[in-house]
């Protein structure tokens, strides 16, 4: 920009300053009629908490008017004016009061933005109105001289017309009167383009107490399910409101319905986002983290929508959308820009109702999260062929599903939000997807798209892979991926990244044993060790350095038989490498919640493997050299040599206490729900009692050979330990036990194991016992002499107010790494 130009404007400003002989340059939160704002000067909260003035996102090169946080070291937009119509010339553009309105005034565009408040108590002197940014965040127009404590209502106000952001204190709602919503979310069109993007947030106009979220403003792919007055929660989204931060509340009158809330600490800074990812998104501003950040406290979809219509998202590979078999890429030029947002089309038109055609048939794709798209559900339904032809009678049916607890399930209109799980996962369902007969036969056609599809995605990978990156680093888990000093401070014996590759034929496929917390694992054979698995750290996984060299430092000095062994480690080219001591035997869920694996464990083996836990647990709580906490113990970290002895592995969570302290608190809860307690999943507060709460839900899955992650879906939304309570407390205790193992296991020592696991996981920590006497507990025959237990945390009753507590448990519908942050209680 010319500079002289500047300065002649600035001198113009100071001229004018002097001339009005008002306090122009302003340095208050007001805009009156006789001031303007223009080139850097911005207003400020009376309570300097939001400032307004001219901004730039990102590297764009165009200004908005915005309202962002004063105190936020992060500069962080919550408000846009001209969204659409952004200026070049911020030193020749004011914003000003003009006949009664906020107005942007642009040099050349002439006036771009207005508030454009039609209200018949202004009059046409502009002198009569001023605009006034308050601590909420809210830009108000009003008669001026009107001050706060008058309360006559605004001219127009910031909170009416959001962008992409919902501060407390602001409403989304509904105009009974006009049926129209009175507040939308839309988020932007990219982090450098404010302007209105593809997805919006707001109240369903046909159920006017819950939200939706919806792509394009035509397809809903989310909804929170109605809100339940009685127990201040969402239906179908429960974990929104189970929290000690935010409080919601629903108003509902005769004109309007709205949803507001507000901080219970109101010191707090917190916003709820409309994210251009297609996820709406809690985000609380932490001040005592290093580095200050944002940090995520929940998002929904918990499934990335960003993948546009009939097709899939896949974290596990790239590029992260594909279409399904017989769609291609709406737009082969989006797809290949890496924009999904498109979606894909269907290549052969159904048959439907046609008699000369043939039937369409369905093509089955197994371990899918089901779209997220409405779907007409026929619970009734008993069998899966009758799921089939109600699909098939259907013109409008592209797919089902069916199970028989949730009875058979359809879809009409476009598919959003599906996504692949991996093959394990125990949420995965199967999708069945309406086709054209011919796509059947031809594979080879199919084959080829697939090709280039890939082709021309391998193009765009590197940017995918930093731009996920970027999102990790800005949206995940606030993990920092440094380059590895190459250090071993361990003292582990440290390996070349040749030999991993020639122990390993060079990562191949069919080394692979499966898919750790964060990363592949392979079996190699190095000569001095013979067998080992060999864990390769995933960048994508999210087991960062930091992780990767607290796991390096913490069990390089662990000793135990019930622990497992790391025999060295590779840091090379960004590659970070654990070598562990093989295990034949894989993990315990491998066994526990396969059909036919469970057989393999007798009654006497799953008391021995619980001991075995218990024993490992005990070292490192009280006889290690270091007292460690392992924070992530679950089936899938518990390995099995080939006699069968339970090995806890990966502790990459873990953390170190000194030897007397017995609590602490952490900015990130990491873990997995359902094995954490609930202290410790709502408040980040941690002891070795969040141990034992986790040891009490595997006991309890090793003696049912049920999973507590698939629990949802039983009725009334219990947890595994409240179904096993209920039973137990009926004296039907023996039906908890694993069909497998129920013939010849001792009633007493099942009984006994069952009554422990109950003692672990009691809602209060100090109820829990600790290690030391859950293992005398185990040993001792005497079962009458255990104290009585408590009904279980997580074990839902309505009305309930403690055990709300339970349902981010329940209902995060997923059995995989989930990482939360919570904030840090004070
Ligand atoms: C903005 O531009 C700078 C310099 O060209 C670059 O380093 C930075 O990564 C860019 N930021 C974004 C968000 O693209
Ligand atoms: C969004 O919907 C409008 C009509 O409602 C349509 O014209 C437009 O093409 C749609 N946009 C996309 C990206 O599909
Ligand atoms: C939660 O919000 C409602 C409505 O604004 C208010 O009446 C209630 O007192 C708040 N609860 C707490 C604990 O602050
Ligand atoms: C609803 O609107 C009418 C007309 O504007 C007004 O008189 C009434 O007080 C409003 N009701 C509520 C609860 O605000
Ligand atoms: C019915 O099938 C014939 C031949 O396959 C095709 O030409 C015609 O367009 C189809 N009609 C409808 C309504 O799909």
């Amino acid at each position: 920009m010319d500079t002289k130009t500047n300065q002649k404007f600035l001198l113009s400003v100071i001229f004018l300053c002097l001339y009005m002989k008002t306090h122009v340059c302003l340095a208050a939160d007001t805009i009156t009629a006789n001031q303007y704002l223009s080139g850097d000067q911005t207003i400020v909260s009376a309570g300097g908490v939001f400032e307004l003035g001219f901004f730039k996102p990102g590297n764009s090169s165009n200004y908005y008017i915005g309202i962002w946080y004063k105190k936020v070291s992060v500069r962080t937009v919550v408000w846009v004016a001209n969204r659409e119509q952004p200026i070049s010339d911020r030193f020749s553009s004011v914003l000003k009061i003009s006949d009664g309105n906020l107005l942007l005034f642009s040099k050349s565009k002439g006036s771009v933005w207005s508030t454009s408040a039609t209200s018949s108590t202004t009059t046409s002197a502009s002198g009569s109105v001023e605009a006034v940014l308050l601590d909420n965040g809210n830009l108000v127009l009003r008669a001026d001289g009107s001050s706060a404590s008058t309360k006559s209502e605004p001219l127009w106000q910031s909170f009416d017309h959001p962008a992409d952001t919902w501060l407390p204190g602001s409403r989304i709602g509904f105009n009974k009167i006009t049926k129209q919503q009175s507040q939308i979310l839309t988020s932007w069109k990219n982090s450098e383009d404010p302007a209105p993007g593809l997805f919006s947030f707001e109240l369903d106009p046909k159920q006017i107490n819950s939200f939706i979220i919806q792509w394009n403003r035509s397809q809903q792919y989310w909804t929170s399910g109605p809100w339940d007055e009685n127990s201040d929660k969402f239906r179908w989204d429960p974990e929104m409101t189970l929290n000690d931060v935010f409080n919601y509340s629903y108003v509902t009158n005769e004109n309007e319905s709205y949803f507001t809330y507000s901080l219970y600490d109101p010191k707090r800074i917190s916003r709820c986002v409309m994210y251009t990812s297609g996820q709406i998104q809690q985000l609380t501003w932490l001040e005592t983290t290093s580095p200050r950040q944002w940090n995520l406290f929940w998002s929904k979809p918990k499934v990335y929508a960003f993948c546009g219509p009939f097709s899939t998202y896949n974290e596990q590979s790239l590029p992260l959308c594909s279409c399904l078999m017989g769609f291609e890429p709406e737009s082969h030029r989006d797809w290949s820009l890496q924009d999904y947002s498109g979606g894909c089309s269907r290549k052969t038109t159904l048959q439907c109702g046609n008699a000369t055609g043939t039937e369409d048939r369905f093509l089955e794709m197994p371990s899918m999260s089901l779209p997220a798209s409405v779907e007409d559900k026929h619970s009734s339904i008993a069998y899966a062929k009758q799921c089939t032809s109600i699909c098939l009678s259907n013109c409008f049916c592209i797919a089902y599903a069916y199970s028989s607890t949730a009875g058979c399930s359809i879809w009409t209109g476009d598919l959003f939000g599906l996504k692949q799980l991996a093959p394990d996962d125990g949420d995965g369902r199967t999708l069945y997807i309406r086709l054209a007969a011919s796509e059947f036969k031809n594979p080879k056609s199919h084959k080829r798209s697939l090709v280039i599809a890939t082709v021309s995605a391998t193009a765009g990978l590197l940017t995918i892979i930093f731009c996920y990156f970027l999102w990790k680093k800005t949206w995940g888990k606030g993990r920092k991926y440094g380059a590895g000093g190459g250090k071993n401070d361990a003292g582990l014996p440290l390996y070349r990244l040749r030999r991993i590759l020639a122990a390993t034929n060079n990562f191949s496929e069919a080394n692979k044993l499966g898919e750790g917390g964060f990363g592949p694992v392979y079996k190699g054979i190095l000569p001095e060790l013979q067998e080992v698995a060999i864990k390769r750290l995933s960048k994508k996984s999210g087991q960062g350095h930091e992780e990767f060299m607290n796991e390096l430092k913490l069990i390089a000095k662990l000793q135990h038989t019930n622990l497992v062994r790391l025999l060295g480690c590779c840091i090379e080219k960004e590659e970070m490498i654990l070598i562990y001591e093989y295990m034949p035997n894989r993990s315990l869920d491998k066994f526990l919640f396969d059909p036919l694996e469970k057989t393999e464990l007798d009654w006497g083996k799953r008391f021995r493997i619980i001991e075995g836990i218990a024993q490992g647990l005990l070292y490192i709580h009280k006889y290690s050299r270091l007292k460690i906490i392992h924070r992530d113990l679950k089936a899938s970290n518990v390995l099995l040599d080939g006699s069968m002895n339970p090995k806890i592995s990966d502790f990459g969570m873990a953390r170190i206490f000194g030897m007397n302290q017995t609590e602490a608190n952490t900015n990130r809860v990491v873990g997995t729900y359902g094995y954490m307690s609930p202290e410790y999943a709502l408040y980040g507060h941690f002891s070795e009692k969040l141990d034992v709460f986790s040891f009490g839900v595997l006991l309890l899955e090793i003696v049912s050979g049920k999973k507590n992650a698939s629990f949802y879906r039983f009725e009334n939304s219990r947890t595994l330990a409240g179904w096993a309570w209920e039973l137990w407390k009926e004296g039907r205790g023996m039906e908890v036990i694993d069909e497998s193992a129920r013939e010849a296991c001792e009633p007493h020592e099942a009984l006994k194991c069952m009554h422990v696991g109950f003692l672990c996981v009691q809602e209060d920590p100090a109820d829990r016992p600790t290690m030391s006497s859950v293992f005398l507990m185990l040993q001792g025959n005497e079962a009458a002499s255990l104290p009585l237990s408590k009904e279980p945390a997580f074990s839902m009753h309505r009305n309930h107010p403690r055990a709300a507590v339970g349902i981010p448990a329940v209902t995060s519908f997923s059995n995989n790494e989930i990482t939360v942050s919570i904030p840090e209680g004070r």
